[in-house]
Parts: C-alpha cells; sequence; structure tokens
C-alpha cells in the first residue's frame, strides 16, 4: 500500500464514499430512467438532516455553557445556531424550484414517508422546550428513535438552562420551576415575565440573551412558514404522505411561539 493510500485525504475524512452514495432515487427504475427531480428532493431532505444534527450539537453545548455560567460562549453559539437556521429557511427558495408536475411523477415513491417522522427534527423541538409527550406514540416504543425522544423529554431544556441561569445571576424563579423538568410545552408565567420585565430595564446583557432566544424562537417559526407555502406551491391542499391533512396541519403550527414568556414581555415594555 502507497503512503497515499494510507494518510487522511479529503474523500476519507468526509467519509464521501458513503455519503455521495447515500442517494438512491426510487423512481431510477422507470423504463426512462429516474424522474429528474428526485435526487433533489432527497439531497435537500439530507442536508436538512445534517444541519438538525448540527443544531442539536449546538444546543447541547448551549445548555452545557449555561449550566458554568459561561454567559460570553452562550452568546457566540447562539449567534451560529440563529445563523444555521437562517441557511436552512434560505435553502427552502432551492426545493421550490421543483414544480407540482415535477413531484406528482415521483410522489407516490414516497409511500407513507414524510418530514413528520423525523426524529431529529422533534428532537430540536424537545430540546428547546417544545415538548409534547404524544409525539412518543409515532415511534415503536422499542425504536432507538422512541428512547432519544424519551431522553430528551425528560432531560432539562434550553428554557430549563435558561431560567436556571437567570436564577443563578439572583432573580427570584420560583423554585418548583427549577426544581422539576417540564415535560409539556411552555405555558407564559407571570412571574417570569415580570423577571424579563427586569431584566429588559436594567440588566443588558441578560437583554441580549433573552434577544438571542427570541430570534432563535422566530427562526423556527419562518422556518414553518417557508415550509407550509412550499408545500401549498407543491401539493396545493392535497393530503400529506405522512397521513394528516397537509398544509391545514402544518398551518395549526404557524405562530406558535417556543419560548411565550418572550413574546408576552413585549407587551409591558
Ligand atoms: C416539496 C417538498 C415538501 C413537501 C411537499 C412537504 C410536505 C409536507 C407535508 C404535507 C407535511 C405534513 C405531514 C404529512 O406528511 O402528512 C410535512 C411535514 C414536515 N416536513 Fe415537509 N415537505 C417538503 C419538504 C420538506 C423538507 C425539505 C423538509 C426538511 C427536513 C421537511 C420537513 C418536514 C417536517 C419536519 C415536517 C413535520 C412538521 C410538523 O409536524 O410540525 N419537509 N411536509
Amino acid at each position: 500500500m502507497s503512503k497515499e493510500d494510507q494518510a487522511t485525504n479529503y474523500s476519507s475524512y468526509l467519509l464521501l464514499e458513503k455519503i455521495l452514495n447515500a442517494q438512491e432515487p426510487r423512481s431510477q427504475d422507470n423504463p426512462d430512467g429516474a424522474e429528474h427531480d428526485e435526487l433533489l428532493f432527497i439531497i435537500i431532505h439530507q442536508v436538512f438532516e445534517l444541519w438538525f444534527k448540527q443544531l442539536l450539537h449546538e444546543l447541547d453545548f448551549v445548555c452545557k455553557q449555561l449550566h458554568t455560567g459561561d454567559l460570553g460562549r452562550t452568546l457566540h453559539v447562539l449567534k451560529r445556531v440563529r445563523n444555521i437556521i437562517k441557511v436552512m429557511v434560505s435553502q427552502v427558495d432551492v426545493i421550490e424550484t421543483m414544480t407540482p408536475q415535477d413531484f406528482s411523477a415521483f410522489r407516490s415513491r414516497l409511500d407513507s414517508a414524510s418530514g413528520l417522522q423525523s426524529v431529529q427534527f422533534r428532537e430540536i423541538e424537545f430540546a428547546l422546550g417544545y415538548k409534547r409527550e404524544s409525539v412518543l406514540s409515532r415511534y415503536s416504543p422499542d425504536s432507538k428513535e422512541f428512547a432519544s425522544l424519551k431522553t430528551r423529554l425528560k432531560n432539562p431544556s434550553l428554557w430549563d438552562a435558561f431560567l436556571n441561569f437567570v436564577a443563578g445571576r439572583g432573580y427570584s424563579v420560583p423554585k418548583e420551576m427549577l426544581a422539576t423538568v417540564s415535560q409539556s410545552e411552555i405555558v407564559a408565567s407571570d412571574p417570569i415575565v415580570k423577571i424579563l420585565e427586569e431584566i429588559y430595564h436594567t440588566d443588558p446583557k441578560l437583554t441580549q440573551l433573552c434577544e438571542s432566544l427570541i430570534d432563535l424562537d422566530e427562526g423556527i417559526q419562518e422556518w414553518r412558514y417557508r415550509h407550509v407555502k412550499m408545500v401549498q406551491r407543491t401539493i396545493g391542499m392535497k393530503q400529506g404522505t405522512g397521513g394528516s391533512e397537509g398544509a391545514n396541519y402544518l398551518m395549526a403550527s404557524l405562530d406558535k411561539p417556543i419560548f411565550p414568556d418572550l413574546w408576552q414581555v413585549r407587551m409591558s415594555l
């Protein structure tokens, strides 16, 4: 074996052999060859899943930094998270070049496959604090996916880490909110809104943290909006392959804040 064969190179470091062979358009068994747009459809979803992986990696890191009290590093990583979400939102432009006819030419090949089943997307929701136990029922109790979500459900979310950090800075967060890990979505509470009010009036550094969190929340809402518009222009009001009502189902989650206290405090500022 030559020296070059053994040394790590671009391809071996990035496992390109695996990645570039991980696209198998189902329409490739068509007598006339694969539908042109199926490759794009697969690649865009794979790229999103890679970004989801990176987001989870960064969100876990943010929680650790908040736990150690490092505000500077927390803000730095939250900026990266926000920029990744911006990239994700802008990528919708690419898939929107696929016309309804281009998609319907291979849509039946998806069977019941749907973004609805993306475990990493649910993990992101849970990691932020938008937890719903009902989501677990989509997965078999003995599956890896179920186990990952169960762990996320029980673990403190970014919002829990934020409340603990704020308490560590001397704000009187109710004890029960610090002692228990909520396993459901966040509901705005008066004591927290009051604390946020005080932060916005008197504490510029913590205000920056609050603004970073609301950036993130708004970013997820932007993604939901672009996704539903993409769905409407590609399949209209047809049912989803995942069995939901399609655009109508997705519209119900538009405008759904992850951190409602941060939106509510704006009413009194
Ligand atoms: C033409 C492209 C797309 C169409 C027509 C489409 C369609 C849909 C539909 C109809 C749903 C509702 C669930 C169901 O299937 O019944 C859904 C959910 C979802 N899709 Fe897409 N989608 C597209 C592209 C994408 C891309 C590129 C991603 C990136 C990963 C994605 C991620 C998701 C996620 C995470 C959900 C679950 C959302 C939730 O439950 O809040 N989709 N999609």
